[in-house]
C-alpha cells in the first residue's frame, strides 16, 4: 500500500510484516520465551492517564528536545538494532538519511548490517549519530571498536548491559532458515535482495551475534575503563532497577536507557515504563543527575509523552523503525518520524504542554486497573 495510507506505527508494522521474508520478520519481531515482557512493554503504557490543563495558549508548541545536547526535533530516537539491510538492501542508510531529513538522532548497533564508515559516511552536514556498543569479552578488540567509532565521529557511547548471552527467541528459532526453504513454502522473497541472502546465512549463527559480550562487565571496572579509552559521554542502556539507576549515577554515566531489550532477553523482565514510575516515586532526584532514556513498547505519540512527564528526556524505539525502512526504505523512516511528531505535538497541545520543560509528572496518573 502508499505510503500515505500509513496513519500510525502499527500500520507500518502491519506492512512490513506482509511484504518482508519471513525469516526477517521472525527475526526483528521475535521477543524471549513467550513474548510476555515485550507484549507487556506496550501494554504498560495504557495503565497512565493524562490529567490535562486547560486555557494554555499553545499555539506555538514546540516538540524539540535535546540528547546528551543534541538537538533533535521531536524527544524519539532511533534505537540501535542490529541487521537492518535484513528488511531492505540500504539498510543503516536509510535510517541515517531519513533522521537527518526529519532531525532526529540514530544510534547505530555495534550488529550493524553496513560498516560503521559506511553509516556515517550517510550522514548529511553536521548530522549527529551515535554508536551503541556490546563490549567484546577481549579489552583489545573492544577498545579498537571504540577508537574506530570515536574517529569516525559517533558521538556517544551507549554500552548495551542487558544482553550478555544469546537468549531463547522461539519465534526467531523456528522460522525456516535459508531462502530456499521459505521459497519451497510459497513465501515471498524479496527478488533484488542479494544482500540479504548473506545476511540470513548470518543467522544461521542466530546466537552469534551476542557470543562474544562480556560477561564480566561491573560498574566499578568497566565505565572507569571505557572512560579511559574514550572522551565521549557514555549511556547504559539496559538499567532494569531503581538500585542500578543510582548505581549508574554514581559511575558516572552521561545517561541511562531503561530498556529491557525490547523484551528479547530476559522474558518477564518489568516494563521500562513501570521501571521509569519507579524511580519518579523512589528517587526522583535521578532525573536531575543523569539524563534518563526508555524504550520498549513505545508506538504513539502518547506513549513519548507520558515516559517525558515522569522525566525521561526522550524515548528511542527499535522494530518500528526496522519495519518502516524494510517497506518503504527512507521514505519509511521519514513518514514514521513524521507520524510520531504529529501524535506528540497533538498531545502536548491538548495537555496545555507548550514545549517539553512543561511536561510534568502532575500531567499523568496511573491506574491500578489494565484498560481494554
Ligand atoms: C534490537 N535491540 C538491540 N539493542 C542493542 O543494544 N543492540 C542491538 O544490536 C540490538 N538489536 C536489536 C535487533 C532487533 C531486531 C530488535 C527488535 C531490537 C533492542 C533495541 O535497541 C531496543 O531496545 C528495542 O527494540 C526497543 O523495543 P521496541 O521499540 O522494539 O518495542
Amino acid at each position: 500500500p502508499p505510503l500515505r495510507r500509513m496513519i500510525s506505527v502499527r500500520d507500518i508494522e502491519e506492512t512490513a510484516k506482509q511484504i518482508l521474508p519471513y525469516k526477517a520478520f521472525a527475526y526483528y519481531e521475535s521477543a524471549a520465551d513467550d513474548e510476555v515482557s515485550n507484549i507487556e512493554n506496550a501494554r504498560a503504557f495504557s495503565r497512565f492517564f493524562f490529567l490535562p490543563r486547560v486555557m494554555r495558549a499553545v499555539s506555538n508548541c514546540d516538540t524539540t528536545s535535546t540528547i546528551l545536547g543534541y538537538k533533535t526535533t521531536i524527544p524519539v530516537y532511533i534505537s540501535g538494532s542490529a541487521l537492518a539491510r535484513l528488511g531492505h538492501p540500504l539498510g543503516e542508510v536509510n535510517l541515517t538519511r531519513g533522521a537527518y531529513k526529519t532531525g532526529i538522532l540514530q544510534m547505530v548497533s555495534t550488529n550493524a548490517s553496513l560498516s560503521y564508515g559506511q553509516i556515517a559516511a550517510a550522514r548529511g552536514p553536521d548530522q549527529t549519530i551515535f554508536f551503541q556498543l556490546y563490549k567484546h569479552r577481549r579489552d583489545d578488540t573492544a577498545e579498537k571498536r571504540i577508537r574506530e567509532v570515536e574517529e569516525l565521529g559517533y558521538k556517544a557511547i551507549f554500552l548495551t548491559v542487558d544482553a550478555l548471552i544469546a537468549s531463547n527467541r522461539e519465534r526467531d528459532t523456528r522460522a525456516p532458515f535459508f531462502i530456499e526453504d521459505y521459497e519451497n513454502q510459497g513465501l515471498s522473497v524479496k527478488s533484488e535482495s542479494e544482500a540479504d541472502e548473506g545476511e540470513v546465512d548470518i543467522l544461521g549463527t542466530a546466537g552469534g551475534l551476542i557470543r562474544n559480550n562480556d560477561m564480566d562487565m561491573t560498574w566499578e571496572k568497566t565505565i572507569p575503563w571505557i572512560r579511559s579509552i574514550t572522551k565521549l559521554p557514555i549511556v547504559v542502556k539496559g538499567v532494569q532497577s531503581v538500585a542500578d539507576a543510582v548505581l549508574a549515577v554514581e559511575a558516572g554515566c552521561d545517561g541511562i536507557v531503561l530498556s529491557n531489550h525490547g523484551g528479547r532477553q530476559l522474558e518477564y523482565s518489568l516494563p521500562p515504563m513501570e521501571i521509569l514510575y519507579k524511580i519518579r516515586q523512589q528517587r526522583p532526584d535521578i532525573f536531575d543527575k543523569t539524563e534518563v532514556y526508555i524504550d520498549g513498547g513505545i508506538r504513539r505519540g502518547t506513549d513519548v509523552v507520558k515516559a517525558l512527564c515522569l522525566g525521561a528526556k526522550a524515548v528511542g524505539l527499535g522494530r518500528a523503525f526496522l519495519y518502516a525502512q524494510s517497506a518503504y526504505g527512507e521514505a519509511g523512516v521519514v513518514h514514521l518520524a513524521r507520524i510520531l511528531q504529529r501524535e506528540i505535538r497533538f498531545c502536548m497541545e491538548s495537555l496545555g504542554a507548550r514545549s517539553v520543560k512543561e511536561l510534568v509528572p502532575d500531567l499523568v496518573e496511573r491506574v491500578d486497573w489494565q484498560p481494554l
